[in-house]
């Protein structure tokens, strides 16, 4: 059975000892993120801060905060409910390698796979528990314990959202996870980047001409796959409710909004119904961010709520993100494990890839290949900047297949040794992250591949290229025995 909620999901934490309650009053202010801080960084434990405190007042709110739930690989695999990441990665490679059958042992074989299927779809519900309390005339966002997390936040931010919106012009889902500053009692602005499935949609009111107005719907703290699903790229006609009811394995249940036709978890703690406007575009941030820096003000469309439903005694759940490595590699990193087969599906010469911590997902990615001809690494670099989410890479080292791509010391080491600068590296200009600091213009700047791999003569090169240094492993053996004589 997959966690109902969100909070089926912190019951499992604390039977596994996974989260620590804590009961003494926090400021919501800094406080909370620098304990957090500690504490991911030394792969500790999810939080349940009981009283969040606010600084202005110095008054407990009466809903508590959660962070940190996602801030291990166990957490991320209680999280997911699998022994390993790469079951969620082998599961996908089965689907995708399904073809039709062909006799009718194929079809019976292929029968439980597709009941499988079946029980991916959203299902529609009347009622559910975010229902218990609907407040459509006396609400504020001053009842939830919203974070400032560094000191030179713009404000308050909601940090881990699903922001629902359907396109304009196809009327299709799409729920991400954009951060959310808090302008007033009422009003937040909507931080979806240029690139992202959100912004695609606002773009498309106007083009379609169907008003100055997008209905958006907010769900705050769900059963963990679908918090997941929403910080996924996935391909723009993909619904991620839909992802998430793969992910756990049963349907995602969905009820409709009160102000619009929106739909959300029915059992999510709260849901922030409202809109954005065309005519009402605002600065956002500064905000420090996933790169460890902080994110300059920009321009992003303000959310004006509407309607506020929640459960009776709500959890707000939360999240940091700044120096690596934090709660969201964790994320990050089930966005790389469970798109390797998606990635390998385009490119199956693609063993393996890795985003390592300090590159903040965007700034590195190292893939290992099986090398076939000339050039392959590069051609293998250009699809990956063509890939949605993969666009952004920004350095992206191609290895051979004899590379552990998670071990970044054996990754530097022969790449390092590997590579004749001027003929290896390649420059492309590109769109960028919007967090990119360094380019030469927001959202636009230049990308770099490594072609890391052996040289061959078919390159032009035409040296010897030398063995790597491997000990003889009869000689290895008969050290194994005499190594505890050493006394070593
Ligand atoms: C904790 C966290 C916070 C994020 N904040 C933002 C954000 O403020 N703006 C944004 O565009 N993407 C943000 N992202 C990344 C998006 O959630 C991610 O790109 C997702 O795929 C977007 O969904 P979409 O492809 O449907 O637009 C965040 C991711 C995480 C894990």
């Amino acid at each position: 059975m997959a966690y109902q909620n969100l909070r089926e999901f912190i019951a499992r934490l604390e039977r596994e000892r996974q989260l620590k309650r804590i009961k003494t009053p926090v400021d919501v202010d800094l406080e909370i993120t620098e304990i957090t801080d500690r504490v991911s960084k030394a792969s500790g434990p999810a939080l349940l801060f009981e009283k969040p405190r606010s600084p202005q007042n110095n008054t407990e709110y009466h809903i508590p905060l959660l962070i940190n739930a996602f801030g291990t690989r166990q957490r991320l695999e209680l999280a997911l409910e699998v022994n390993s990441v790469e079951d969620v990665a082998r599961r996908i490679e089965e689907l995708l390698e399904m073809r039709p059958p062909e006799g009718l042992f194929d079809k019976v074989r292929l029968l439980p796979k597709l009941a499988d299927l079946g029980s991916i779809f959203p299902k529609h519900v009347k009622d559910g528990p975010v229902k218990e309390v609907i407040e459509r005339q006396d609400f504020s966002l001053a009842r939830f314990p919203i974070m400032k997390c560094w000191p030179q936040d713009g404000g308050r931010f909601i940090t881990l959202p699903m922001v629902i919106t359907r396109s304009p012009k196809t009327g299709r889902r799409n729920v991400g996870c954009y951060r959310m500053q808090v302008f007033d009692e009422r009003t937040t602005g909507m931080h979806w980047q240029i690139h992202k499935g959100g912004a695609e949609h606002f773009r498309w009111l106007d083009r379609q001409g169907k008003g100055r107005r997008m209905e958006v719907a907010v769900a705050l703290g769900a059963d963990p796959a679908t918090m997941l699903s929403a910080v996924l790229p996935l391909p723009e006609d993909l619904d991620e409710f839909i992802f998430a009811g793969f992910l756990r394995q049963e349907p995602v249940e969905l009820v409709k909004c009160e102000t619009s036709d929106l739909e959300v978890p029915a059992h999510a703690e709260i849901v922030l119904e409202g809109y954005v406007d065309l005519d009402d575009i605002r600065t956002e941030g500064p905000f420090g961010d996933h790169t460890g820096f902080y994110s300059l003000e920009d321009r992003f469309p303000a959310f004006h709520l509407t309607c506020v439903t929640h459960r009776k005694n709500p959890i707000y759940v939360s999240t940091i993100v700044g120096p690596p490595p934090m709660e969201d590699y964790w994320m990050g990193y089930a966005v790389e494990r469970i798109f390797l087969p998606l990635m390998r599906k385009q490119l199956p010469e693609v063993l393996d890839m890795h985003m390592p911590a300090e590159g903040v997902f965007h700034n590195l990615m190292i893939v290992a290949i099986r090398k076939s001809y000339p050039g392959h690494a590069r051609k293998v670099m250009n699809a990956i900047w063509g890939l949605p989410g993969a666009m952004f890479t920004k350095c992206l080292v191609v290895v051979d297949d004899d590379v552990d791509v998670h071990n970044v010391r054996e990754v530097a080491w022969k790449a390092l040794n590997h590579i004749d600068p001027e003929r290896d590296i390649q420059f492309v200009l590109g769109p960028v992250d919007q967090l990119e600091h360094a380019s030469r213009l927001p959202n636009f700047g230049s990308k770099m591949g490594v072609d890391a791999t052996r040289k061959w003569p078919s390159e032009g090169f035409n040296r010897r290229w030398p063995d790597e240094i491997k000990m003889d492993a009869r000689v290895k053996s008969r050290i194994d025995k005499m190594w505890k004589d050493l006394g070593l």
